[in-house]
């Protein structure tokens, strides 16, 4: 069986780069889980779909038009990489990520993730639904207060205009959408490994990782 690592944790936890950290040094693909839900929303979003339709907002996740290359992601031939990322759309995604049919329209897709010679998951269920029998499951947490100032830095980064005191707001009404869920709520795998990387540096992180994969 093709081994999977999945990385799962709240909000702006890290888990997008020290997926892809670890996936490099492992060799493997890396799913950015998250991306998809994101892709759904923007897909919703310019479609003019009605967010509170579930079946609607669905069907367009079953019938996403993507294609991941590098760093690109191009949705129905346009690269929408950096836009997929703006708060708007992650608010969006955790809104419609609720949904059980989306979830269920989006399950495939994620599997086909997992190819040889191993594959890194990051998500929110990545090893409680998608990938249950990864041999190595982690749960990546950190404070909402290091995780607002993370963000914040990221978002700046990117040219896109941060308020800690809202991005604090956004990020505590996500944990809550994300535990309180009827489909898929946040929470760690049975058997999963905790690392708390509120006082850790991105390579102490994926050191972690590795060294728990080493074992
Ligand atoms: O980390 P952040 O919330 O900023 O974004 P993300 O990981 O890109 O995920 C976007 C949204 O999709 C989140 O709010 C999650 O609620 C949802 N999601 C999910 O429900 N299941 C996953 N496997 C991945 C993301």
């Amino acid at each position: 069986m093709i081994p999977v690592i999945t990385i799962d944790g709240p909000t702006a936890s890290g888990k997008g780069t020290i997926a892809h950290r670890v996936g490099q040094a492992l060799g493997w693909s890396v799913l950015d889980s998250g991306a998809l839900y994101r892709l759904t929303a923007l897909a919703v979003r310019d479609g003019g779909i009605d967010p509170a339709d579930e079946l609607a907002v669905a069907s367009i996740a079953g019938r996403l038009d993507v294609c991941f290359d590098g760093g690109r992601i191009w949705l129905a031939g346009r690269d929408v990489a950096a836009q997929i990322r703006e708060e708007p759309i992650g608010n969006l995604a955790s809104q419609v990520a609720a949904y059980g049919p989306v979830r269920q329209a989006l399950l495939a897709r994620q599997r086909a993730f997992r190819r040889a010679p191993g594959l890194v998951a990051d998500g929110r269920d990545m090893g409680t639904v998608v990938f249950p029998d990864a041999p190595l499951k982690i749960f990546l947490v950190a404070s909402v207060q290091a995780r607002a100032e993370r963000r914040c830095k990221q978002l700046k980064e990117k040219g896109f205009s941060a308020n800690l005191a809202g991005l604090l707001q956004d990020m505590r009404a996500r944990d809550e959408r994300d535990r309180s869920r009827i489909h898929a709520p946040l929470s760690a795998a049975p058997g999963a490994k905790t690392i708390d990387s509120s006082n850790l540096t991105i390579d102490a992180t994926v050191d972690a990782v590795l060294d728990y994969w080493s074992r």
